[in-house]
């Protein structure tokens, strides 16, 4: 293939979606309102081919979709939800037989380069891309494949395999949803945007970095879901990675793809493996009484882990990542804690182990960048206060994830998209751990996860608990 044919596959607008997992949770709860808002701003207009084991009718799929719209925000637009009625289709059958594909192929009318969405549980991606590749539909096609990429090194490098044996990999858009999320794309913009930054963000004035990713809610009715997977495998390994690349990376050397996946790939090789005593594990009590939770399950719903990047900016600068169901608030945020001055000058001023200048990020509920700095207070002495500049970035009519990212892999976008070497080599990281590790400590309800997770930061403020 020459050059000039990647470029084309890789700008063409795909011409029909299919959408397989059409009638699940991912479906009912994201997927259907992101159409929506596309079919709202004349984003999408072509054919929509849902698949699904379920035997409906295309009536049947219409009042899902009207349900799905209903309950997650509402129709305010009659034309576009009308239009989005028109483009379904739907195609029911077996993802273990042929007979399913050329049903979709039928459906699918003359599309020539049709953009399959697989929504659906990671066991069945597999058949899945086997069943388009031997029925003809992965000429000129795109292949959109949610998260959990793999489990494990081994499972993500076989996906990989089995991807490619079907798909090139600039057809392969691999989704984490943090990666749609406006605050989290600040990061980037931010960082290589400012000129202030750079000077700073290195090892010789950065003392640590923590990010926190806290819901105040439980496994709800993935419990069986969430058996398979864990905490770390669940958010850390991906979405909050993601984060860390975005804030360790190097500046890439244009806005192209694959030189921003490069830097990043670089970031998660220079991760130096994770070690089961850099890891806390915890468990919430009760989960063990969720529904399709094992009685005797050591599965985590916490996670604390320090995690280092051997490379010339970071050396010897922890990174404190944390995450947990049932913490005290719902809430996403970046603290770079930055080293003293020097010089103890005031009678205030601060040792390493106060309190001491920091630039946040708060990614959710809100997005918020703060920078804190210590300010005199009036008198005649020389003593302040740590206080925050504030500024809150949130504008209204914000994209969702999931509609700026399914716009970008209907448009051939990749930017926002993980590639094969970068998922691999994430996995990397969290594999010693993954294969041993402490068992799960039980924590209480609305607190900040167990007590163990404190002794993980020995130097410094310890963990910035955020209020909201
Ligand atoms: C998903 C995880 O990928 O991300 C969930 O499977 C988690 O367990 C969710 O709750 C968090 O996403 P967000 O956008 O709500 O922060």
């Amino acid at each position: 293939m020459n050059t000039m044919e990647i470029d084309n596959r890789q700008t063409v607008r795909s011409d029909a979606l299919a959408l397989f997992g059409v009638t699940g949770d991912l479906a009912y709860k994201m997927i259907i309102p992101a159409l929506y808002a596309l079919v709202k701003r004349s984003a999408l207009t072509i054919p929509i081919v849902g698949v699904a084991l379920e035997k409906w009718t295309l009536e049947q799929l219409r009042a899902r979709i009207t349900d799905s719209l209903q309950h997650e925000g509402g129709i305010d637009d009659r034309q576009a939800f009308d239009k989005l009625l028109s483009l379904l289709r739907y195609v029911s059958g077996d993802y273990n037989r042929q007979e399913t594909f050329s049903s979709i192929k039928e459906a699918l009318g003359g599309a020539q380069r049709p953009a399959h969405y697989l929504a659906i549980p990671p066991s069945l991606f597999e058949n899945v891309i086997q069943g388009l590749g031997t029925a003809g539909l992965a000429k000129g096609a795109r292949v959109i494949v949610e998260k959990p990429f793999g489990r494990d090194l081994a499972s993500a490098q076989e996906l990989n395999r089995v991807a490619h044996s079907v798909f090139p990999e600039d057809a392969i858009f691999r989704i984490d949803h943090y990666l749609g999320k406006e605050a989290i794309m600040n990061i980037l913009y931010f960082r290589f945007a400012n000129s202030f930054l750079e000077p700073i963000w290195n090892r010789n004035y950065i003392s640590s970095v923590q990010i926190t990713l806290a819901e105040n809610f439980g496994v709800k009715t993935r419990g069986a879901f969430y058996e398979t997977v864990g905490c770390l495998r669940d958010v850390i390994e991906n979405h909050l990675f993601q984060i860390v690349a975005l804030l360790a990376m190097e500046p890439p050397t244009d806005q192209n793809p694959d030189a921003v996946q490069t830097e990043k790939v670089k970031v998660f090789r220079a991760m130096r493996p994770l070690a089961p005593a850099d890891l806390i594990r915890g468990q919430y009590e009760g989960y063990r009484n969720e529904t399709g939770v094992a009685k005797d399950s050591d599965v985590e719903t916490f996670c604390a882990l320090r995690l280092f990047i051997d490379s010339w900016r970071w050396e010897g600068v922890p990174w404190y990542l944390r995450s947990g169901k049932y913490l005290a608030e719902s809430v996403n945020e970046v603290v770079v804690e930055l080293k003293p001055p020097p010089q103890k000058l005031f009678d205030d001023s601060p040792q390493a182990s106060e309190g001491s200048n920091y630039l946040r990020f708060q990614l959710a509920p809100h997005s918020a960048i703060g920078l804190a700095a210590r300010i005199k207070a009036k008198g005649k002495k020389f003593i302040g206060d740590q206080k925050e500049l504030f500024v809150i970035e949130e504008e209204p009519g914000e994209q969702s994830p999931y509609e700026r990212l399914l716009g970008d892999a209907i448009s051939g976008d990749r930017t926002l998209f993980s590639r094969e070497d970068a998922t691999e080599a994430a996995w990397a990281v969290v594999e010693p751990a993954l294969k041993k590790h402490p068992r799960a400590l039980p924590y209480k309800r609305g607190g900040w996860g167990p007590e163990e997770a404190n002794a993980l930061i020995a130097k410094g403020s310890g963990w910035h608990n955020p209020s909201l």
